[in-house]
């Protein structure tokens, strides 16, 4: 289903919440959370030979952090097409990293726990239909 005018409404006021106090900020926290179980750190060749304990404030895992912000923030601001090439290019990069839909699926949950953690789970239903567009652009990568 696509996004009613208030669903984008939903979406765009509570990201404006997410994603202070800077997008390496906002990544950094993500990723500490996605990070959290063994079996996803060891997908990314950047993270899985750093200790737990020296993720957080890592420069490798900020910058990285601030990238994939940076390209959720696109889309969320280009949600009329415009930020759907980016979309499509992070799905060309998880396709040659050798990323499934099943491991990319692995960030919603990260999301909406951040998403109540910024005290905008009443707009849960409209992220669910966000992240569906979200799957939907960013394919197999083909
Ligand atoms: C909102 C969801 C996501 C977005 C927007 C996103 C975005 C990105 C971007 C922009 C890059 C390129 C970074 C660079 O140029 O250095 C990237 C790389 C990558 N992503 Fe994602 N990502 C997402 C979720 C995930 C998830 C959930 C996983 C795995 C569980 C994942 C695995 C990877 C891997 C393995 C790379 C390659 C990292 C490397 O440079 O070695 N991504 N992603």
């Amino acid at each position: 289903m696509s996004l009613s005018a208030a669903d984008k409404k939903a979406v765009s006021d509570s990201w404006a919440k997410m994603s202070k106090p800077s997008f390496q900020d906002a990544g950094e926290r993500v990723f500490l959370k996605l990070l959290k179980k063994d079996s996803t750190k060891a997908m990314f060749k950047k993270f899985k030979d750093i200790p737990r304990e020296r993720l957080a404030g890592n420069a490798a895992l900020r910058e990285h952090g601030g990238k994939v912000v940076q390209a959720l923030d696109d889309f969320i601001k280009g949600l009329d097409g415009s930020g759907h090439e980016t979309v499509r290019n992070v799905g060309r990069i998880h396709k040659a990293a050798g990323m499934t839909n099943d491991n990319i699926n692995l960030m919603k949950p990260i999301l909406l726990e951040l998403l109540d953690e910024v005290g905008c789970g009443d707009a849960k239903a409209a992220w669910d239909k966000l992240w569906n567009l979200f799957m939907t652009v960013h394919g197999d990568g083909c």
